[in-house]
Parts: C-alpha cells; sequence; structure tokens
C-alpha cells in the first residue's frame, strides 16, 4: 500500500463527480494525492454492491410482492434529429406494489452518472414515499452509464450524444412510452427525484418540461455550474472540524494532504462507505504524537488501510499513465461507474473541478486549476478555453442557482461540500428548500437507518409534507 504523494501532477486531480446514492457512489476527493480512477471505480463498485444486496435480500422477504420488473426503452440516439435513425435501448425499473389505482401518481427517479440498480425503486427515497401515497416507482437510467450505453461505445462521435440535454429529452419520451406502456391515467402527476447531478436533471426536468412533470424533489443538485470549485474544500474543512458529526477543531488537515478526507465527509455516515468523519478524525487524533512520525500521517495511513480493507485488497498502486490510459478506454465499461463519460460531462458542461488555490484553503498543495484542465486536452482534445465556455453556456440555458421554475424542491444538507451549488434558501412560494444540518451528499434519499439524527427525520418529514401538498393540487386541478 503506498501512501500517494501530493505532489503529482494534473491527472491526479481527475474531476470530483457528485454522485448518486444507490447509483456507483465516487468515493472522491482522492484529489491532490493521486485521484486513481481505478480506486474510485473500485469504491464505488463495492458501495454499490453492497446496497445492491440489500435490495437482494429485501426480495428474499415473503411479505414482498414482487421483485421489481426491470425492462428497455427504444430511444433515438439524437432526438435532436429527425433524419438520424439510429437508437439505443435504455434501462428502466419499475416498482408497481404500492400503485393501487391507475390514476395514482408517478414517482420518476432519474439516474445520473453510474448504472441504476432495482434499488433505486425499492429503498430510500423515492421508494419510501410510495407506500403512503400509492406511487407507482419507476427508475431511469441516464444514457451512456451502467447498462444504457449505446452501441458503439465511447468514442468521441458517440459522446457528442451524452449531454444533460439529451438526458432531458430521454426523460421526455420516456414519459410519454411509459405512461402508455403501463397504462398510467393522463390524470396521474409525474414528480421527478434525483440526487446530485440527477437532482440537478429532476430540477430542470419540471423547468423544461412543466406540462409533463408536475413536481421534483431535487437532492443535493448542483444546479451552478462552476470551473473552479474552490468553495468544495471549505465546506469539507468545515465539516471537519465540527463536533455535531463528530469531526473535531484539533484534527490537523493541513497536513492531512485531502486524501479520502473529501470522500469521508461527502458520504459520511452513508451506507456501505468505508469512513465516516468520526472515524476519520479518530484515526487522525488518535496518531498524534506518538511514534517517529507525524501523528496525521499515521493516522491517514490507517483510515487508507480501512478503506482499501474493505474493498477486499491488499494494495493499490497507480500511476498517472494508467489512469489516463483508463480514461481513453472508449469500449463500454462493465462496471458502474462512468469515469470517462462523466469527466467528458465535466469537461463539457459543469467544470467541478476541485482546487485549493486560495491562501485560506486548508489542504496543501492541491493542484491548480490549469493542470485539471488539461486532462479535458489530454483524454478528449478539448481546449480550456471551450470548457470555459461551456460552463458559462450550462448556467445561462438552466438558469444556476436561480432557475424560473415552480414546484422544485430542493432539499441539501450542510455539511455536503456540494450544497453550496445548490439552492438553499426558497425561490418565492413554489420553490422551496429545506438545509439539513449536518446531513452529507444525498443522505435524505438514503434507506432509514436507527443512526438517523433528528433533524434529518425532520427534513425527511417536510419531503413528505410537501408531496402531499402537490398531490392535493394535482386532484384539485383534474
Ligand atoms: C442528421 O442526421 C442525418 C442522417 O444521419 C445526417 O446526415 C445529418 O448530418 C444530421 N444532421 C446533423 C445536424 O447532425
Ligand atoms: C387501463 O386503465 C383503464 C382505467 O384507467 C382500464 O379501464 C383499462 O382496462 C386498463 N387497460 C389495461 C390494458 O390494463
Ligand atoms: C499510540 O498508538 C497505539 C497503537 O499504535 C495506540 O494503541 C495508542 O492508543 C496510541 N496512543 C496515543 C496516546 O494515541
Amino acid at each position: 500500500m503506498t501512501i500517494p504523494r501530493a505532489s503529482r501532477r494534473g491527472l491526479d486531480s481527475m474531476a470530483v463527480g457528485p454522485a448518486l446514492w444507490l447509483g456507483p457512489l465516487l468515493l472522491v476527493s482522492l484529489w491532490g494525492s493521486s485521484a486513481p480512477a481505478s480506486l474510485l471505480r473500485r469504491l464505488s463498485e463495492h458501495i454499490q454492491r453492497f446496497q445492491e444486496s440489500s435490495v437482494l435480500s429485501l426480495s428474499l422477504d415473503p411479505a414482498v410482492a414482487s421483485l421489481p420488473k426491470e425492462g428497455w426503452l427504444e430511444q433515438p440516439l439524437d432526438p435532436f434529429n429527425a433524419s438520424d435513425r439510429r437508437s439505443f435501448l435504455q434501462r428502466y425499473w419499475v416498482n408497481d406494489q404500492h400503485w393501487t389505482s391507475q390514476d395514482g401518481p408517478v414517482f420518476l427517479h432519474l439516474g445520473g452518472e453510474g448504472s441504476l440498480g432495482p434499488g433505486s425503486v425499492m429503498r430510500g427515497h423515492p421508494a419510501a414515499l410510495a407506500p403512503a401515497l400509492g406511487a407507482l416507482v419507476i427508475g431511469l437510467e441516464h444514457r451512456f452509464y451502467g447498462l444504457s450505453i449505446p452501441a458503439g461505445g465511447l468514442n468521441m462521435a458517440q459522446l457528442r450524444f451524452l449531454s444533460s440535454r439529451h438526458a432531458l429529452a430521454d426523460v421526455v419520451s420516456a414519459r410519454l412510452a411509459l405512461s402508455r406502456l403501463l397504462n398510467v391515467s393522463a390524470s396521474s402527476p409525474w414528480v421527478c427525484f434525483g440526487g446530485s447531478y440527477a437532482g440537478s436533471l429532476a430540477a430542470w426536468a419540471r423547468l423544461k418540461f412543466p406540462h409533463l412533470l408536475f413536481a421534483a424533489v431535487a437532492s443535493s443538485a448542483p444546479v451552478l455550474a462552476v470551473l473552479d470549485f474552490s468553495a468544495y474544500n471549505e465546506v469539507v474543512s468545515r465539516s471537519l472540524t465540527s463536533a455535531a458529526i463528530g469531526g473535531s477543531p484539533e484534527v490537523g488537515v493541513g497536513q492531512s494532504r485531502g486524501a479520502l478526507v473529501g470522500g469521508a465527509v461527502q458520504y459520511d455516515r452513508q451506507a456501505g462507505a468505508p469512513l465516516s468523519v468520526r472515524r476519520l478524525c479518530g484515526f487522525l487524533l488518535e496518531g498524534r504524537g506518538n511514534g517517529s512520525r507525524p501523528g496525521p500521517y499515521r493516522g491517514l495511513r490507517r483510515a487508507v488501510q480501512v478503506v482499501i480493507h474493505s474493498l477486499g485488497q491488499r494494495c493499490l498502486s497507480f500511476s498517472r499513465a494508467e489512469t489516463l490510459a483508463q480514461l481513453r478506454v472508449t469500449e463500454p465499461q462493465v462496471s458502474g461507474v462512468g469515469d470517462r463519460q462523466w469527466l467528458y460531462q465535466t469537461c463539457t458542461e459543469f467544470g467541478f473541478y476541485v482546487t485549493c488555490e486560495d491562501p485560506g484553503c486548508p489542504f496543501s498543495r492541491l493542484p491548480a486549476l490549469p493542470s485539471q484542465l488539461e486532462l479535458c486536452e489530454q483524454v478528449f482534445g478539448l481546449s480550456p478555453s471551450s470548457i470555459g465556455q461551456a460552463v458559462a453556456q450550462t448556467n445561462s440555458y438552466y438558469g444556476g442557482q436561480t432557475p424560473g421554475t415552480t414546484q422544485v424542491l430542493f432539499v441539501n444538507g450542510d455539511a455536503d461540500p456540494w450544497h453550496v451549488l445548490s439552492v438553499t434558501q426558497a425561490l418565492g412560494p413554489s420553490v422551496s428548500a429545506i438545509l439539513i444540518p449536518s446531513a452529507s451528499h444525498c443522505l435524505d434519499m438514503a434507506p432509514e437507518r436507527p443512526s438517523d439524527s433528528p433533524s434529518l427525520l425532520l427534513g425527511r418529514q417536510s419531503i413528505f409534507q410537501q408531496l402531499q401538498t402537490w398531490l392535493k393540487l394535482a386532484k384539485s386541478r383534474v
């Protein structure tokens, strides 16, 4: 096992993707130190397997009538060019256990930058809301991720058809096709759900297609695209020193060099995540002044060992060339995480590059923005100036943190580094926001656990109440 050194260049700072709970959880932010795609991939596969296995054990329960059904929709590869007849198969999941009436609501759980499994319609939000509200739950995998990758793979000619706008076009045609296929009443309200990037998609689907989608719940949705996401580290260091989530003001983050730290904060206390903030800080403090090495180094090494051990690995080694080679592979990867595809979306739409150049940033020696942008050039041949333009275009197309939409609920946790790019205050009466104290990325969507904090329970209760209000409104309009 090697603890990667912070001084490596460029590529190591691979874009930190937001991730979807129950999708591939990128335990990201090994920035600064080597951020090897292979470690991220293994971590997210691990967490996904963990979560899927809980779904399987659920299915052995005789009280659960049926497994969710898997289906495939034929979708146009280029929805914006009617003379292009090529198509691809998009995967979806259906849970109709709680759908008691054809004019009941439909909860459409959108996938993000990874594969979307059966758990998306069985556990956590929105599935947990379905019994009380009589909803049909549908999960829709994002194009170019998981098993919904078009034939022809991930070369540049194909990746032209990967963007949030293409994904929204898929949502619309899936909404229309599935209504027919599942015999959903025309009066049924469709509510979009999503977490992280998919949370943005949920909000944007309502923004762009309000006649088809009645409302949206957007969890941890970074609706503001930014090239230089230096604020990520400000939240990470604040969370690490927050006693409320088990952090400590005594933690020597300045020496911890970022490895694993961001991941621990982003996915604090989530099922299957190997390391919580409390545990990480425990390691960092335990090692202080004990032996010849500086304490935080020893503690950090133990933290890394815990993560590696939970992956069933003995050691991992990476090189810049190896990671670059992996990102250049254009064959679809069977595994859950779409590193190449998500990097492409950051290069062409969102940026989100985590940097630490501000003198106030607590982590030492993270790569500067230019070396991060270099990755887009090395992998896709995209120029740095094109990325800045793309980010600006994304914000003008969707409206950034003031999307002119209605009936959207934004949910965030204030310990999550991504909440600073989301909407955390109500934008008028019909766009509301919940900011849950001490909650991490997409925690509101996770299945209930005995350890859930009162504020998390309260947050989930508010989501439920908002849905009740919306569904009443939908009924009154029929
Ligand atoms: C639309 O599709 C047709 C048929 O594949 C192709 O010849 C044409 O170049 C496409 N137009 C655009 C703008 O991509
Ligand atoms: C579809 O739903 C309607 C009621 O909304 C019902 O009358 C009809 O039989 C259903 N069709 C199928 C094929 O289930
Ligand atoms: C010193 O390290 C040992 C294990 O290496 C640990 O058991 C002990 O608690 C540590 N002591 C302090 C004061 O942190």
